[in-house]
């Protein structure tokens, strides 16, 4: 049975199996979330990601962690809201589902994620969030060996956005 929880942090202060980066389409690194991450987990993850070839938006890769308390980062590449007519919800739904799967194929039990497009990409926080936890509780429903999703707010705004769409789901 798995548990979801918000909860209020920086994201790269987290001890799980994986954190979650809303990345880039070239992995190379930016600001927000993925410049935090960066900088916390050291110049191998970078390495390590010049590796990968970059990633499609609504795609997932997974690295190991480095000098962060998670043992893995998930990166993946949520949509720039364009108006709501360029598919943006069904690729931020494909974010939450292929780092989930991901997450499971490596046989990871607990996994935090950020709010995928919510800065830099400017989707609609309500929308985000409701898109977020729909995907997630689906999820979890058929795949109980996930023990823990951290849904991470960075502020005050998206942890009540969150917390209501946890009650409401
Ligand atoms: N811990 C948790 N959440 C955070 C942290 C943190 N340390 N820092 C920021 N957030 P954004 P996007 C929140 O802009 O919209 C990058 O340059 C933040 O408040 O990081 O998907 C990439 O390279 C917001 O709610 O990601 C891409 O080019 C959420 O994380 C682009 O930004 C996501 O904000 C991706 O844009």
């Amino acid at each position: 049975m798995t548990n979801i929880e918000v909860i209020q942090a920086d994201i790269t202060t987290l001890s799980v199996d994986a954190i979650v980066n809303a990345a880039n389409n070239s992995l190379l690194g930016g600001g927000g979330v993925d410049g935090a991450i960066h900088r916390a987990a050291g110049p191998d993850l970078l390495a390590e990601c010049k590796t990968l070839g970059g990633c499609s938006t609504g795609d997932a890769k997974i690295t190991a962690g480095y000098n962060l308390p998670a043992k893995h980062v998930i990166h993946t590449v949520g949509p720039i809201w364009q108006g709501g007519n360029n598919n943006e919800a069904k690729l931020l739904a494909a974010c939450y589902r292929n780092s989930l799967q991901l997450a499971v194929a490596n046989n990871l039990t607990s996994i935090a994620f950020p709010a995928i497009s919510c800065g830099v990409y400017a989707f609609p926080v309500d929308q985000a969030a409701e898109i977020a936890v729909a995907e997630i509780s689906q999820f979890a429903a058929s795949n109980p060996q996930l023990e823990k999703i951290y849904l991470v707010a960075f502020g005050d705004e998206m942890k009540s956005v969150l917390e209501n769409k946890i009650k409401n789901d």
